[in-house]
Order: structure tokens, then C-alpha cells, then sequence
């Protein structure tokens, strides 16, 4: 690949490929805008689709390609039809997650005017959260990728919950150094633990890492959450909450749950950063069910594509790329605030092709 701030890009399948697309010409507009130079992109085959097509999940050498560049964006892998002989799906992403030791999941969730309210209280309209969610170990260290399930004939299936000091004190570092990014920004700069101590030594073994950490970060205010009091409360009283940091499993559930406060699926941005590559994708799948109907909202995508601007301003000392990062977030915030961003995804009338053209009109 040529010189330049390089971007391996895998669309994937089914919506994966629509909402990409419609990031990559956000990305590039906001960053002619800037006058920041523009992303190189190196394409890399992987899916679903591929496997059936090839009997591999991604193209040879894609996978150390994808390493070698300064991002990864990913539009979503599988396709519910597409199955190995036991039952699992592929899932060459989470492959990406363990071998880049992706590590620390951001998943913000906030909500927007004109976009649905889930609650009734008016309070909702002020939900501005983070979920980070722990993306190597805990529950998922057995994800079937790995072959690491204790599979005992047709009797008995044991999975592991995996969690380790050395990638716990990063994610905590990470979560408290988030929090008091956002401190600096007015937000409440508030770290949650989330986690199930009282009935799982692993857990445990998770918030005594967190209180080691905590004194290091005596700006940031912390709570404790047992996972299914936080269930109730992201239902009750979601706007109590900044960032919370969690196991794989429990924020794997608990991001999906977020989304849905604040219109859906295609809300939910995600980022997954490691100690030397961040991987961008929306927090959705392939949405067989629609499609190749232009009925996908791509703000998931399109915001992940901020997020990896920012990764990506901060990994190579380039302000111009920040500078887009914050004129996408601003459209998006302006499309929304007028009432022109009309996703069919909430009831609107407007699919992949009308939201992205009005996310460029407001930039
Ligand atoms: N990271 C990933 O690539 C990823 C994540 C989740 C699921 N998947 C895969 O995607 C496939 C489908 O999974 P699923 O149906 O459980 O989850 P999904 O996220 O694809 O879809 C769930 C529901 O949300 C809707 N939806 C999702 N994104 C949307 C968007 N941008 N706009 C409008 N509506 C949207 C879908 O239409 C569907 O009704 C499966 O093969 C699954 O393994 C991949």
C-alpha cells in the first residue's frame, strides 16, 4: 500500500456493504472539507457470502493486511444461512478482535432530537452514555471462533469466562481515561463497574482490578452495578449513567439493549481499540431481513466512521482528521435537530441512499 493514513476496509455482507459505502463518502467529504488528506483504502474479501463462494471466510493474507494498516473498517459478516457443521456462524471478525487483542469495545449511545424515544420521562431526550465493553475475553474468549469449548460428546458443553489482570487493567485504564475525556467535555465523567461480584469469583476478580485502579483517577467519580440491576436500570434511569465498563457477554447484551433506547440498531456506532490497531464498525449485523431494499440506516456506520477519524487523528498527529471526526458528529446532530434525517429504520421515509446524501448536504 502506498504512504498516507491507511484504511483496510471489509464491507462484508448484506447491509455491511450498503452502510459501508455510504461511510467511506462521508468520511472522504469531511475530510476534503478539512483540506486533511484523504484515507487510503485497501479492500479486503471476507463474509459469508466469500465462504460459500471460496469455503474461506477471508481472502489469503487479508487478515495480516488488515493488521498492517493504521484502521480497520468493518461493515458486518454473516449471513444466518451461511453455517460451519456444528450450528456456529463464521465469524472471521472476532478472529480480527483476538489476534489485534482489540480489547476495549466503545459503544456510545445517545439520544437524538426527532429520533424515537423508547421512555416516556422527558429525561430520555438527555441520554449521552458509553458502554465499554470488554472484546477479547470474559464469555467470549469460548466464542466458537476459537475452538476453545470443552465439548464433551453429545453430553455436555462447558464454555469458559475468561478474565485476565493484564487486559482488565487496560480496560479499566481505558474507562477511566474516558470518563475524564469527557469530563473535559461537560459530561459527567462518571465510571460504572458492571459485573456480577457477588456470585462469580471471576467478577470479582474484575471490580478488585477496578478499585486498584480507581485512586489513579481521583477526578472520576465511580459507582458498581450488578449486570441485572443494570439491565433494570438502563430501562429506569439510563440518563444516571456516563461510562460503564463490563465483561464481553454482559456488554455484548447490554449495547444491544442501549440502542434500542434511542431508535435502534442502526444507531449504535462501535469502536474496538487495541494497543496498536482500532477496528470501526457499526454495532449491527447483515440484516438479512432487509437487504437490498435500501431500507438500512447507515448512521451506525457513518458515526463508527467518526470514531475512527479520532482514533486515527490521535494515532497520527494529524488535527485535520479530528476536525471531520467533529463535522460528521455535527451533521448527524443538525440532520436530526431540522427533522431531515427520516431513517425508515424509526418510520421514516428515508433509506441508505437519502440519509447519506442529507449527512453530506449538512456537511
Ligand atoms: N459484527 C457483526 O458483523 C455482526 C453483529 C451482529 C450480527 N451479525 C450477523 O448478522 C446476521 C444477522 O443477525 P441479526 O439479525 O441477529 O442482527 P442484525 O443486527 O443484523 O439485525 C437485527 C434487527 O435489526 C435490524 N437492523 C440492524 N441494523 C439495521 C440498520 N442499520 N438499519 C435498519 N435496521 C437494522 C434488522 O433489520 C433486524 O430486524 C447474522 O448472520 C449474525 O451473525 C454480525
Amino acid at each position: 500500500m502506498s504512504n498516507g493514513v491507511r484504511v483496510a476496509v471489509i464491507k462484508g455482507d448484506g447491509i455491511g456493504v450498503d452502510v459501508t459505502e455510504a461511510t467511506l463518502a462521508v468520511v472522504d467529504a469531511a475530510l476534503a472539507k478539512t483540506g486533511a488528506a484523504p484515507l487510503v483504502y485497501d479492500p479486503i474479501q471476507s463474509g459469508a457470502g466469500y465462504f460459500r463462494d471460496t469455503g474461506v471466510d477471508i481472502e489469503p493474507g487479508g487478515e495480516k493486511r488488515a493488521g498492517e494498516a493504521d484502521a480497520i473498517f468493518l461493515g458486518a459478516i454473516g449471513l444466518p444461512s451461511v453455517r460451519h457443521a456444528d450450528g456456529t456462524e463464521i465469524s472471521p471478525h472476532l478472529r480480527l478482535r483476538d489476534r489485534f487483542g482489540l480489547y476495549a469495545g466503545v459503544r456510545p449511545v445517545r439520544a437524538y432530537p426527532n429520533a424515537p424515544q423508547r421512555l416516556a420521562d422527558p429525561r430520555a431526550a438527555g441520554i449521552d452514555m458509553v458502554i465499554l465493553r470488554e472484546s477479547t475475553e470474559g464469555l467470549f474468549y469460548s466464542a466458537a471462533a476459537h475452538g476453545r469449548s470443552d465439548i464433551r460428546g453429545d453430553e455436555e458443553v462447558r464454555d469458559t469466562l475468561r478474565i485476565t489482570r493484564k487486559t482488565t487493567e487496560k480496560l479499566h485504564h481505558f474507562g477511566f481515561r474516558l470518563a475524564e475525556r469527557r469530563k473535559a467535555r461537560g459530561k459527567p465523567g462518571k465510571l460504572t463497574c458492571v459485573d456480577k461480584a457477588n456470585v462469580f469469583a471471576s467478577m470479582a476478580f474484575f471490580r478488585k482490578i477496578f478499585d486498584e485502579i480507581a485512586p489513579e483517577y481521583p477526578g472520576v467519580e465511580v459507582g458498581y452495578n450488578y449486570v441485572d440491576a443494570q439491565a433494570l436500570d438502563l430501562v429506569r434511569q439510563p440518563w444516571a449513567f456516563d461510562v460503564m465498563v463490563m465483561e464481553n457477554m454482559f456488554g455484548d447484551i447490554l449495547s444491544d439493549l442501549a440502542g434500542g433506547l434511542v431508535g435502534g440498531m442502526g444507531m449504535a456506532s462501535c469502536a474496538e481499540i487495541g494497543d496498536d490497531i482500532g477496528l470501526f464498525q457499526p454495532a449491527h449485523g447483515s440484516a438479512p431481513d432487509i437487504m437490498g431494499q435500501d431500507k438500512a440506516n447507515p448512521l451506525a456506520a457513518i458515526l463508527s466512521g467518526a470514531l475512527m477519524l479520532d482514533y486515527l487523528a490521535e494515532k497520527t498527529n494529524e488535527p485535520g482528521l479530528g476536525d471531520a471526526a467533529g463535522l460528521i458528529d455535527q451533521a448527524v446532530e443538525k440532520g436530526f435537530e431540522a427533522n431531515r434525517l427520516r431513517p425508515m429504520e424509526f418510520g421514516g421515509d428515508m433509506g441508505t441512499k437519502a440519509v447519506t446524501e442529507t449527512v453530506l448536504e449538512f456537511l
